[in-house]
């Protein structure tokens, strides 16, 4: 079904896993007031509704129904917004390492990315969206008025991980982390529909040098030239 999707006020920020762009996408969306549309968050609920239905990772046909018939909820909490999966609070389980690469299978699923589009393209209104993923520039909103990719080496981006686990207390070996965040870069880029890749007109910025706040200042100088 096609829609009339409102793009006037709308940037796109792509990249891989792990590089930041969560916080981008904060800043951007405290500095405009523009609400995020964090599209991980909608394969990383199939995956969580696949996996408590038990359903395999090959099985493409229960996987495109149960992306087709997601009954999710979003609700603005303390800390951000909450995410139910059929009337249960899953906001912790769908950033769980084994939903994060449970997601990755699902999105190489033509049907389930067919079934996720059009409810990514509904969140898109007069007042401004944010969009957060992997494909908003090339497929979700081509025609968005800005499209910034940010990216970072592996090394990197696990390093940045690890500081975050090790604050939060937890014990992680990076050499796993390099080696997961590289096994879900090649699904990522290699899958045959919308893979990750920057936009013909996107701006690509690599973090792998940078300080936060430098990438911040950047991508704030792009917002305000846009949309100032
Ligand atoms: O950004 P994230 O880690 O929450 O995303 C989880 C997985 O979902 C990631 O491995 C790739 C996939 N994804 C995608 O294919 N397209 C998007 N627009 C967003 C995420």
């Amino acid at each position: 079904m096609s829609q009339t999707i409102s793009i006037d006020k709308l940037i796109t920020v792509d990249g891989p896993s792990g590089v930041g762009k969560g916080t981008i996408c904060l800043l951007l969306s405290h500095q405009l007031n523009w609400p995020i549309l964090d599209s991980g968050a909608l394969y990383r609920l199939t995956a969580c509704a696949a996996m408590s239905d038990g359903t395999q990772e090959n099985d493409h046909e229960t996987l495109e129904r149960t992306a087709i018939e997601l009954d999710v909820r979003f609700e603005s909490g303390d800390n951000g917004l909450r995410y139910f999966l059929r009337n249960e609070d899953v906001s912790e389980k769908i950033r769980e390492e084994a939903t994060g690469n449970m997601a990755s299978k699902v999105a190489t699923v033509e049907g389930v990315r067919a079934a996720l589009l059009d409810k990514q393209r509904s969140l898109a209104t007069d007042t401004g969206l944010i969009a957060d993923g992997r494909d908003m520039g090339t497929v979700v909103f081509p025609d968005a008025p800005l499209k910034i990719y940010l990216t970072a080496s592996a090394e990197e981006r696990a390093e940045r991980r690890f500081k975050q686990l090790k604050d939060k207390g937890i014990d992680v070996n990076i050499r796993d982390l390099v080696a997961d965040l590289t096994a879900r870069d090649e699904r990522d880029t290699n899958r045959k529909v919308a893979p990750l890749k920057p936009a013909e007109d996107a701006v690509v910025i690599d973090t792998t040098e940078l300080s936060v706040a430098e990438v911040e200042a950047q991508v704030l100088e792009l917002a305000q030239q846009r949309f100032s």
